[in-house]
C-alpha cells in the first residue's frame, strides 16, 4: 500500500474522545495497517526446531511459521488455499511446507509449488500470503505489510552484551493498555513498590515529564535525591528501560556477581489479537568476560516463572489474595504486578472521558495517545508518517547511583 491509499478514519470502542482507533490491529483497520509497516519479534527462535511448524496469530492474522531442516525460517498464512485446513498442522519439506489434507504444498512466498491429485497448470494461480522473515537477538521478526519491507532495525547495544536473554510472555488485554504503560512513570512507585525495584527508594514521590525525541517519547522521572529515571520508547511498540540488578534472584539469595549491575530491557508489545498481546524482550547484561553458569540458571529459572506469575496474578484478580503476597508468592514479580493492574483494566480499557480521569501524573499517556493519533490521522488522510529513528547514545537511565 502506498502513503496515498486512503484508510477511512476510525473510532475505537470505549474510546477518549479527540483520539483515532490505536486499539484493533486486525487486517485493514488503521492501527494494523500502520503497524503492518514495520518489523516485528514474534517468536523466540530456539522455541522453533529445524521441520516443524508453529501456528500463531498476529496482529488478528492466523499464521503458521515454519523452520526448514535447512535451518531457515518462513511464515505464511496459515489457511490452506484448498479448503482451509491448518499449514502449521502439516509436514515441512525443505522450504515448503505442504496440508495434511490433501498434499497441496507452498512456498516460503506463499505462491502454491504442488497439487499432487490436480490437473497441470492449476497451481499456478494459487498463492496465499507468504512474509519476509529476520532472525535477530534470539527472535525471529516477521514483516506482514504490503510490498518491500523497510530496512530493518538493529540495536548495537545488545549485539555488544555479554549476556541476553530472549522470552516472549503472553498478556490477556488489548496491546495499547500495555503501550500506555511504557509513558507510566508513576505506576512504578505504586504497582511495584514491592519488588526488585525497590532499590529506587519508592517512598519518596518523583516529578514526572515527557518529551518528544526523534524516536518517539521520553519519560523521566526525577527523583527527590536529584537521580533521573529516563525510560525511551520508541514508535510504534518498543522500549528501552533499565532494571535493578536484583531483578531475577528468588527471595532470601545471594546475588551472582552480575545482580550487581543495572541491566537494560528491550521490549517489544505486539498484538495477538485485539483481546491479547505479546510481550518480547530481551535483556542486555554488560560485563567483563562471560555470564556465570549461575546466572544463566536464574535466568533460565525466571523465564520459566511465567505460568507461576500468571497465575499468582489471576487469584489477586479474583480477590484470593492480596497484592502484597505477589511478592512472596512468585518469582517473576513485576510481571503478575502488572499483570493485576491492566488486565484489571478490562479487556479493552474505557477510556471515556468522565469514566477514565486523566490527571497530571498522565502527562506520558496524553503524549502516546497524541502521537498515535497524529500518526494514523496523517495515513489516513495520505499524508506523510513520520520517521522514528534512534539516534546513537539515546539510552535509558535507572535512576540510582549503585
Ligand atoms: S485443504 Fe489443504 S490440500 Fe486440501
Ligand atoms: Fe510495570
Amino acid at each position: 500500500m502506498n502513503e496515498h491509499t486512503k484508510i477511512p478514519m476510525q473510532q475505537a470502542p470505549l474510546a477518549d474522545p479527540g483520539t483515532v482507533d490505536y486499539v484493533r490491529t486486525g487486517p485493514g483497520t488503521l492501527a494494523g495497517t500502520y503497524m503492518r509497516r514495520f518489523w516485528h519479534p514474534i517468536y523466540c527462535s530456539r522455541d522453533l526446531e529445524p521441520g516443524r511448524s508453529k501456528p500463531l496469530t498476529i496482529m488478528s492474522q492466523k499464521l503458521a511459521l515454519y523452520r526448514s531442516q535447512e535451518g531457515a525460517v518462513h511464515c505464511v498464512d496459515n489457511r490452506c488455499a484448498h479448503r482451509g485446513a491448518m499449514l502449521s498442522t502439516g509436514w515441512v519439506e525443505g522450504d515448503v511446507i505442504r496440508c495434511p489434507y490433501h498434499g497441496w504444498a507452498y512456498g516460503p512466498n506463499g505462491q502454491c509449488v504442488d497439487q499432487p491429485m490436480e490437473i497441470a497448470g492449476f497451481k499456478k494461480n494459487i498463492r496465499i500470503g507468504g512474509y519476509p522473515t529476520q532472525e535477530y537477538l534470539g527472535f525471529i521478526w516477521v514483516y506482514l505489510g504490503e510490498g518491500d519491507p523497510p530496512e530493518f532495525v538493529r540495536y548495537p547495544e545488545w549485539e555488544k552484551a555479554s549476556f541476553v536473554s530472549p522470552q516472549i510472555d503472553t498478556r490477556a488485554c488489548n496491546w495499547f493498555q500495555n503501550i500506555e504503560n511504557y509513558q507510566d512513570e508513576a505506576h512504578v512507585w505504586f504497582t511495584h513498590k514491592r519488588s526488585a525495584l525497590e532499590g529506587l527508594d519508592l517512598n519518596a514521590l518523583p516529578k514526572l515529564s515527557c518529551e518528544k525525541t526523534p524516536w518517539g517519547l521520553r519519560m523521566v522521572a526525577k527523583k527527590q535525591d536529584g537521580n533521573e529515571r529516563i525510560v525511551q520508547f520508541g514508535m510504534p511498540n518498543v522500549c528501552m528501560f533499565m532494571v535493578h540488578p536484583d531483578n531475577i534472584k528468588r527471595q532470601g539469595e545471594e546475588s551472582t556477581r552480575e545482580e550487581t549491575m543495572w541491566q537494560m530491557f528491550l521490549d517489544y508489545r505486539v498484538p495477538v489479537d485485539d483481546e491479547t498481546h505479546l510481550q518480547v524482550h530481551t535483556i542486555a547484561t554488560f560485563m567483563n568476560g562471560p555470564p556465570s553458569e549461575e546466572y544463566k540458571k536464574r535466568w533460565k529459572d525466571f523465564a520459566n516463572a511465567e505460568a507461576e506469575a500468571h497465575d499468582v496474578a489471576q487469584r489477586v484478580l479474583r480477590g484470593e489474595l492480596h497484592y502484597d503476597q505477589i511478592a512472596e508468592m512468585c518469582h517473576h514479580v513485576p510481571l503478575a504486578q502488572d499483570e493485576v493492574v491492566q488486565v484489571g483494566q478490562g479487556v479493552i480499557a474505557d477510556r471515556r472521558r468522565g469514566i477514565e480521569n486523566l490527571g497530571a501524573t498522565d502527562v506520558g499517556i496524553v503524549a502516546i495517545r497524541r502521537l498515535y493519533t497524529e500518526e494514523l490521522t496523517a495515513l489516513a488522510e495520505g499524508r506523510p508518517l513520520r520517521k522514528f529513528e534512534r539516534p546513537e547514545g539515546l539510552l535509558p537511565k535507572g535512576g540510582a547511583d549503585h
